[in-house]
């Protein structure tokens, strides 16, 4: 399976629905929803309360991305909002086998995050847990930064550890993607591309996430 989640990070929040909507009506798989806290990340997006509003928006997957210190407080609230994937952070918590554990109690997909800076080998014990593993390649907290070279190397490993494990798992980039970086990201293994300003900042969007799944599938 291969996918488009564009971030709503890079919309316009002065109109939220009708960027969704937008992106919707281009041909994205996900919508991408950065969650940050102002501490985990050094920037501040918005919490449950939105994302419950842009819920009757859309019939796309909700791909909550939590970019917030010790998750574990705001679970109960992003299932009420309405997300399909929490994806937490391994470094934002002290138990990352519980909140995990409590995400897919509640029926929902749960994800781990990892920082350019985290190895692979913390979520070797939770890969039964997950649905989905997120490999920033850029150190999270803005849109726009550019790809971190170097994450290529780790999706590959992570694709090997989880082949050779026999996991049904995906695996998804954000950070700096575009038609140039998808390619090298899908070539290492990854299965879900996330991309903000590459949609957002794009003339024709539709053309945009077109060239994503190209480089997907080519
Ligand atoms: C960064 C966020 C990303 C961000 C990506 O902390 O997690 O999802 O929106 O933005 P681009 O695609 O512009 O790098
Ligand atoms: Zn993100």
């Amino acid at each position: 399976m291969t996918l488009v989640a564009p971030s709503i990070l890079s919309a316009d929040f002065a109109y939220l629905a009708a960027e969704i909507k937008k992106i919707e009506a281009a041909g994205a798989d996900w919508v991408h929803i950065d969650v940050m806290d102002g501490n985990f990340v050094p920037n501040l997006t918005f919490g449950a309360p939105v994302v419950k509003k842009i819920r009757p928006v859309t019939k796309l997957f909700f791909d909550c991305h939590l970019m917030v210190e010790e998750p574990e407080r705001y679970i109960d609230d992003f299932v009420e909002a309405g997300a399909d994937l929490i994806v937490v952070h391994a470094e934002a918590t002290k138990h990352l086998h519980r909140v995990l554990q409590s995400i897919k109690e509640k029926g929902l997909q749960a994800g781990v995050a990892l920082n350019p800076g985290t190895s692979i080998n913390c979520i070797e014990e939770v890969l039964p847990l997950v649905d989905l593993v997120l490999i920033m390649s850029v150190n999270p907290g803005f849109g726009g930064q550019k790809f971190i070279a170097t994450s290529l190397d780790k999706i590959t490993r992570l694709r090997k550890m989880i082949d050779e494990r026999g996991f049904d798992i995906l695996i998804q980039v954000d950070g700096g993607i575009n038609a140039e970086t998808g390619k090298l990201v899908s070539a290492a293994g990854a299965d879900v591309l996330v991309a903000g300003s590459f949609v957002y900042g794009a003339k024709d969007c539709k053309e945009a996430i077109e060239a994503l799944k190209d480089s997907l599938n080519g």
